[in-house]
């Protein structure tokens, strides 16, 4: 069973196409990075009814034993193909195929097929698993169908959430983008004083600051030195009072985007965003903002997650007309500088990983210079 799709026929299927500028083949930025664990669902989303959700294309159905654990199989009842996510989780907690009710553990082994009596033949048979774990209130999934997987890495821990002191929001979105376009967009700095005008950033004060670009086998790190407070009005209510910025933007392999702005010594922000590929052009991403404050955090909560959500919204726009004007275009073609500051080494990451390789690591962090 592959997770893979082909991305190249998926932009074949688009239509109509740009007959005046034609490219030699359509491609779009979709990396398929296989034995990488992914955010499936919250943990409050998963109750007693099984849960539908797709990986890199792929049907997914979550749903738990009878001792709560979370289970994640392919959404495809190895009998006759229907969806298992239509059934229901038994008394015994595996999962009920609604078509002739086989059965399923969490494991995809079959438990159960009514009216046979072979019992050897019923577990002969089983559903596609993939290796789940549930930390911090997400269930995640390991993308691997292979039996008897056993993942050599753990998922993503979120740092400061749960820490004293810090006070966390979390949030789900959705945009029609690749992982790549939205990730890159979740770290690019350039964009957010010109789509994101006044919240975030405003117009530019002809400040010159230095990014540091630092790379290794699973991250990419930009740090931002020299930067004044932002002035948008996020920035404000954050930290009222200014102070020095300290800011990190950081892509974790495979899909985390973090962005980290100390402001002073009392004000500390972490916004995680992990994307999920559902498939080629839609990913989901599973915002967690922690943040300290000086202000008393009840004064500032009910304002992060309406001014994170306006910020989104204008993100999802965007991409979605930028992933239609791809399609319409048959492919991209994308033209950088290097203020497009980590674009390039988060693609580097996950094509090397989609080929089972691992990145070079270079010692030497690179310096790029942008005037906000
Ligand atoms: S299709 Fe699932 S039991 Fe027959
Ligand atoms: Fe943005």
């Amino acid at each position: 069973m592959s997770l893979s799709v082909e991305s190249e026929s998926a932009l074949a299927a688009a239509a109509p196409k740009s007959q005046l500028v034609q490219l030699k083949h359509g491609r779009a930025s979709v990396a398929v990075m296989r034995d990488q664990w992914f955010i499936a669902a919250m943990s409050s989303e998963l109750k007693s009814k099984p849960l539908a959700t797709k990986l890199y294309g792929t049907p997914l159905v979550l749903f738990r034993d009878k001792e709560g654990k979370a289970g994640a199989l392919v959404d495809r009842c190895p009998h006759r193909n229907v969806p298992l996510s239509l059934g229901q989780v038994t008394d015994d907690g595996n999962l009920r195929c609604p078509y002739h009710g086989w059965q399923f553990d969490r494991a995809g082994a079959c438990k159960h097929i009514p009216s046979l009596a072979s019992e050897s033949e019923a577990k002969a048979r089983r559903a596609l698993s993939l290796p789940t774990i549930e930390q911090q209130g997400f269930i995640w999934v390991y993308a691997s169908t292979e039996p008897d997987c056993v993942p050599n890495k753990k998922p993503h821990e979120f740092g400061l959430l749960g820490k004293a002191g810090y006070s966390t929001v979390t949030q789900v979105v959705e945009a029609k983008g690749t992982m790549f376009s939205t990730i890159e967009n979740a770290l690019d700095v350039p964009h957010t004083a010109f789509l994101h005008r006044g919240l975030f950033r405003s117009e530019s004060r002809g400040l010159h600051i230095t990014a540091k670009v630092q790379r290794s086998k699973d991250r990419v790190i930009a740090e931002y030195v020299g930067e004044p407070r932002p002035t948008g009005l996020i920035a404000r209510i954050l930290s009222p009072s200014g102070g020095i910025v300290t800011h990190f933007d950081r892509f974790i392999m495979p899909s985390v985007a973090q962005v980290e702005y100390s402001i002073g010594t009392e004000n500390h922000f972490i916004a995680d965003s992990i994307a999920t590929p559902l498939d080629d052009f839609h990913t989901r991403i599973y915002a967690v903002v922690s943040f300290r404050s000086r202000l008393p955090h009840f004064l500032i909560r009910p304002f992060v997650k309406p001014l994170a959500l306006r910020v989104f919204n204008q993100d999802a726009i965007i991409l979605e007309r930028q992933t239609e004007l791809i399609e319409a275009f048959g492919g991209e073609q994308f033209a950088s500088t290097e203020i497009d500051v980590l674009g390039k080494h988060i693609w580097r990451l996950m094509r090397t990983a989609e080929r089972g390789g691992e990145a070079l690591v270079e010692d030497e962090a690179n310096e790029v210079t942008l005037i906000v």
